[in-house]
């Protein structure tokens, strides 16, 4: 047995695993998926071409694209007895404990649950992607005893999700930013939330528990959670001048300012950040108000002159979200439903090529006692 000689709290540093999926090479500043800067990928394709090319480490031609849309499409339909259970849970319920509750039961109806193989795990992939959209949204509309939206058939995937959030058809500068955003948020290396499902999977149990276990670790608010907290926070700020006396006040108060920092880039600004900074400055000239975004630099000013910490995706993902209409407290399922992608192929890859995860501990208690 070798040696247990290291110890790194939160594992800061420590290589979890060997993957081809993803790579956060932060001295040049570049998010790598399967070989593609995510950013470039951002500006030049759709979340489903970024979908194909994590399923099939290729980008896809059109005819490739279009068959996948269409493989999506026909699998919209959620069972009508997991939607039942949603309309069973209380008002107060949290959207992101919603979309677990409903994943899990989910698990029921796929018949090929416990087919850990390469090929299963792709079709459960297809079938995840096909309905988290419309569990995300109509968890919400279940929640606050609104009508269910059905999915439609002659909307793209993207504009299809976001009108089955907002009940509206969206713009074609709207359904652009959206897809935007899903394709920033669809993989990230090894965040909590994908470490947490590989963990999760290396015990061989199947794809929804480790999704499931996923969507508990991205509620958190120093994770997947920063983006609604950030929006609460330009909420309650109201200006730019109040912008900056609540950060200053928090910072006081020794609080931690959502939307800044990352354990990866650390003293950088996060590049899809940057994107999202540029997605909502385009949606500003279409929409209106500046007030919003001069809100964002200001913060945005204030923590680097206070603590020299840069804006993550979440702090400028959240203003977006809140310009094409979403519920706030959809941003966080938002983020896992375009994160399932890069989940699921995370956890095909640990299926593919397991070793069960056990690390060690030092053990601080004592010793010697005797009952
Ligand atoms: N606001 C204020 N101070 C901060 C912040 C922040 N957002 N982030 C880090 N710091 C400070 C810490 O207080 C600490 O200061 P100290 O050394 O004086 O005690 C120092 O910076 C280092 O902080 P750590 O917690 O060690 O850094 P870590 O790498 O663990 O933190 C994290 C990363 C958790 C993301 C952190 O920056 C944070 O809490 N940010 C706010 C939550 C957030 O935005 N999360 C979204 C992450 S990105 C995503 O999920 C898409």
């Amino acid at each position: 047995m070798p040696a247990v000689q290291h110890f790194h709290p939160g594992l800061d540093g420590v290589i979890a695993c060997e993957t081809s999926i993803s790579y956060l090479d932060v001295e040049n500043e570049e998010i790598v998926i399967r070989g593609y800067d995510l950013i470039e990928l951002s500006r030049k394709v759709k979340y489903l071409d970024l979908v194909y090319l994590l399923m099939n480490e290729k980008l896809p031609t059109a005819d490739e694209r279009n068959r996948l849309e269409q493989e999506l499409k026909k699998e919209y339909d959620v069972p009508e007895q997991v939607m039942s259970i949603l309309k069973l849970l209380p008002s107060a319920t949290d959207c992101m404990d919603a979309l677990r509750s409903g994943i899990s039961v989910l698990a029921g109806f796929d018949p090929e649950l416990d087919n850990l193989s390469n090929a299963a795990n792709r079709r459960k992939t297809i079938r995840l992607l096909a309905k988290i959209p419309s569990i995300v949204a109509n968890s919400y509309h279940a929640i606050h005893q609104q009508e269910l939206i059905p999915a439609r058939q002659d909307l793209s995937y993207s504009a299809n999700f976001l009108h089955m959030i907002t009940g509206k058809e969206p713009s074609a500068l709207e359904e652009s930013a959206f897809d935007q955003t899903l394709m920033v948020y669809s993989e990230h290396e090894m965040p909590n939330s994908t470490f947490a499902a590989r963990v999760i999977a290396s015990t061989t149990a199947d794809m929804y528990g480790a999704l499931t276990g996923a969507i508990a670790s991205l509620k958190g608010k120093l994770h997947g959670g920063a983006n609604e907290a950030v929006m609460n926070m330009l909420l309650e700020a109201e200006t730019p001048s109040g912008m900056e006396a609540l950060i200053l006040n928090k910072l006081k108060n020794k609080e931690r300012i959502m939307g800044f920092g990352h354990r990866v880039y650390m003293k950088k600004m996060d590049p899809r950040a940057m994107l999202m900074k540029e997605a909502l400055l385009k949606l500003i000239e279409e929409k209106g108000s500046r007030e919003l975004y001069d809100m964002c630099i200001i913060g945005e000013e204030v923590m680097r002159r206070e603590k020299g910490l840069y804006p993550n995706l979440d702090y400028y993902a959240a203003p977006v979200y809140y310009l094409l209409g979403i519920p706030i407290d959809l941003y966080t399922p938002i983020f896992l439903a375009a994160r399932t992608i890069g989940i699921c192929s995370h956890v095909i890859e640990q299926h593919d090529n397991n070793r069960l995860f056990r690390p060690r501990v030092n053990y601080l208690g004592p010793r010697g006692l005797h009952p």
